[in-house]
């Protein structure tokens, strides 16, 4: 099946939650039926359901699978439920967006299970408004970079339809700029050691007819030596209050690459990224995974058997080095200390 006729990343049917298996694509489209909240931090551990926004609607509908399962009428019932809502809070903890979704989902405990699972149906239609309104409000930024040409655009990780509600946020940002026309190729990251670049956002924008190419991480810096790129594009896990953003391992090197050679890093994602807690990157968790990613490839061991390895899933990108930060709402641009409105709220202001 093609990326374009994909049902979506993460729905409720019937009491269950169903999630494409994102660990199987583009090989195989498979969905899994998660009945139990072990089931669903399952997955979420094992990115078989992943991405920032994806995993804050995960969140939520994990919370209305407990509040199905436990009596939510007896202190016994809820006392369970909550500690179900800190598992999944818990499951991973870079991208703010998952304990955001559990405590929203959680505020509405009161209405009952089937208030719960409203609430996480709103998110949803939340997130691909949101996302739809930060891609076209980058798009526009990012037009302007190069009048009068198509443009040459990098991105990293997978920020499309499968992280998100709707087209994406990077990814929703290129394919928005693919129909103005604008642009002329898009070099994808492998994004080791996991390659969701590779295997995901290869398969979308092959899906949409994008113009792309995959490189390995390492050749980022060498293709904008050469010329090759005129933005870099990537979502966000976390943003701190003065634009410091975590995101998928390999974007801070990205980003000092692209400060050498004068390109523009432009990171887009939604106001449910940003939190609102934290002053500034330096207090981001970074998850570190299983050194068998790292010393292994496609399930043959490739390292000398008592390798040890350093395998951080994000870093931490400063903001000095990003040139916009763009959600649904606004536009930050950190190295100035600017914030531009949107048209809503300058004709508000008039
Ligand atoms: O480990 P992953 O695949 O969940 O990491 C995902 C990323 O780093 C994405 O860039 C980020 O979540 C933004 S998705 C719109």
């Amino acid at each position: 099946m093609s990326a374009s006729a994909l049902p979506a990343a993460l729905d409720w049917e019937d009491g269950v939650v169903v999630a494409i298996d994102q660990r199987a694509l583009p090989g195989a489209l498979r969905l899994l039926r998660l009945e139990t909240v072990d089931q669903l931090i399952d997955a979420i551990t094992s990115l078989a359901v992943r991405g920032a926004p994806t995993l804050g609607l995960a969140g939520a509908y994990g919370v209305a699978l407990a509040a199905h399962t436990h009596d939510l009428g007896t202190p016994a019932g809820e006392a369970a439920l909550r500690a179900d809502a800190a598992r999944i809070a818990e499951a991973r903890p870079t991208a703010v967006n998952l304990a955001w979704g559990v405590r929203r989902a959680l505020s509405r405990l009161a209405a009952g299970p089937q208030g719960v699972l409203a609430e996480a149906r709103v998110m949803v239609a939340e997130d691909a408004a949101a996302n739809r309104a930060a891609a076209g409000r980058a798009a526009d930024l990012v037009a302007e970079l190069a009048p009068g040409r198509k443009l040459r655009l990098l991105t990293h990780c997978n920020t499309g339809r499968l992280a998100t509600a709707a087209e994406g946020t990077a990814i929703g940002t290129i394919l928005e700029l693919a129909r103005r026309g604008l642009v002329e190729e898009v070099l994808v990251d492998e994004t080791r050691p996991l390659l969701q670049g590779a295997r995901l956002t290869a398969w979308e924008l092959g899906a949409a007819g994008v113009p792309y190419r995959l490189c390995v991480d390492s050749a980022a810096a060498a293709a904008m030596d050469r010329s090759m790129v005129d933005c870099v594009l990537v979502g966000a896990d976390r943003i701190a209050v003065n634009g410091d953003t975590a995101n998928k391992i390999g974007t801070y090197g990205l980003a000092v690459a692209a400060a050498r050679h004068r390109i523009p890093v432009v990171v887009v994602a939604p106001e449910s990224t940003w939190d609102h807690e934290l002053p500034d990157g330096s207090g981001i968790v970074v998850e570190e995974r299983d050194a068998a990613e790292v010393t292994g490839f496609g399930g043959t061991r490739v390292a000398p058997s008592d390798a040890k390895a350093f395998n951080p899933a994000f870093d931490v990108t400063p903001a000095e080095l990003i040139t916009a930060l763009v959600s649904e709402r606004r536009t930050v641009r950190p190295r100035f200390g600017v914030t531009e409105p949107t048209s809503a709220e300058i004709a508000a202001l008039l």
